[in-house]
């Protein structure tokens, strides 16, 4: 059975907005999971269920085997972790991460030594006597997260907690975070709108968009494997390049055809034997997307064969910009690309990487 269950869960807010509709997740012992999505998809809703800051309007929560649903937020074993700096002013470092342990009844002597303790593995044992004020943003979020381990939840929950520090920042307490989880195994559930953020902490993502979950799966499923439309828009910089096309078979060539039919431009995907169970869309309209560093070039072969409009370089890699069907698609390639703009070039499309989407109902029909 797995340690945490979101059954059902459901939150209408008094005002009739229904934030979060029928959430089922299983979060296993140990794991570090992100919900990713963007904003006002219910994420911080979600949470404040979880911790007991929001009444469920409907399902349940078991945490270790124990049904917490209507629990009151002290007895449920839950640190939760906020988007601003969640530390109190008038307290010192030491005494903001004792004073959760003190509500709980600790004695003096071990208050101390978990003081010490965590404060030591959070890299702020020099700041115990400063006040929050006198801490750089990145150093009261490290006393936030200290305060949090100190109490031994059963589930840590994090909301957003690097989204007010400056991007440099931001990736060194994300590090910081990382190697924590790996000391200290500590079940946690971190929100964050930020798709590479996501990437680099979790192991197990799920998508979040309009109260639901798209997509639950490992940072490579997620990235790879989209389940859905919107869940290959929402992943990746710069995102997966999208059209609408429609399909047709030559020659047992998988070809995309500009839907309406307004550019001459088709793209040869590959050997229709590539797609399985693609037969039923043949005629139809879909959803192809390929990511820009699924995208390679060569020299012009009379098929897939547009132009360079713009070329990026980014140093370790370049972004070229190219029409196809008359959208901006882009391309990612390795190293400083000598290229000159109007270039003719074809498009090289592995088909393995290709993913197809139903036009009606925006989930992925191929899978390999
Ligand atoms: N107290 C409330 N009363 C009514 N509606 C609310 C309340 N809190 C949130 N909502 C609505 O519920 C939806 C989900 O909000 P929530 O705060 O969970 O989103 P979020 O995913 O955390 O977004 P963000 O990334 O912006 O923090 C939004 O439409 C929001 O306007
Ligand atoms: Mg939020």
């Amino acid at each position: 059975m797995s340690y945490l269950k979101l059954n059902s869960l459901k939150k209408t807010y008094p005002n009739g907005v229904t934030a979060v509709k029928d959430i089922d997740l299983e979060i296993e012992k140990g794991e570090f999971v992100v919900i990713l999505g963007p904003s006002g998809c219910g994420k911080t809703t979600t949470l404040r269920m979880l911790a007991g800051l929001e009444e469920v309007t409907n399902g349940s929560i078991i945490l270790n085997g124990r049904d917490i649903t209507h629990l009151p937020p002290r007895q449920r074993d839950i640190s939760m972790i906020f988007q601003s700096y969640a530390v109190w002013p008038h307290m010192t470092v030491a005494e903001n991460i004792a004073y959760p342990l003190k509500l709980r009844k600790m004695d003096k002597h071990t208050i101390h030594s978990k003081v010490q303790e965590v404060a030591r593995i959070c890299n702020i044992l020099d700041y115990l006597n400063r006040y929050p004020a006198q801490l750089s943003g990145g150093q009261r979020q490290r006393v936030a997260v200290a305060r949090a381990l100190a109490v031994d939840s059963k589930l840590s929950l994090m909301d957003e907690p690097l989204s007010n520090l400056d991007a440099k920042l931001r990736t060194s307490v994300r590090t910081f975070l990382k190697e924590i989880h790996r000391n200290t195994g500590a079940t946690t559930i971190f929100v964050t709108h930020d798709q590479a953020e996501a990437m680099a902490l979790a192991d197990r993502i799920v998508v979040m968009n309009e109260g639901k979950i798209e997509q639950v799966g490992s940072t490579r499923e997620i990235y790879n494997q989209c389940g859905s439309l919107f869940t290959a828009q929402f992943m990746g910089t710069p995102p997966a390049n999208i059209q609408k096309v429609s399909l047709i078979s030559n020659q047992e060539r998988l070809i995309a055809n500009d839907k309406n039919a307004e550019t001459q431009f088709s793209l040869d995907l590959g050997n229709q034997s590539a797609f399985p169970g693609i037969d039923r869309y043949i005629g139809e309209e879909i959803f192809l997307a390929i990511r820009p560093e699924n995208i390679n070039i060569s020299e012009p072969k009379g098929i897939n064969e547009t132009s360079i409009e713009i070329v990026e370089p980014q140093g370790a890699y370049t972004i070229l910009v190219t029409k196809v069907f008359g959208s901006e698609w882009k391309i990612m390639l390795e190293g400083d690309i000598d290229i000159r703009i109007g270039q003719k070039v074809s498009l090289i499309i592995d088909p393995g990487k290709i993913m197809l989407f139903d036009a009606q109902s925006k989930k992925r029909v191929n899978f390999s």
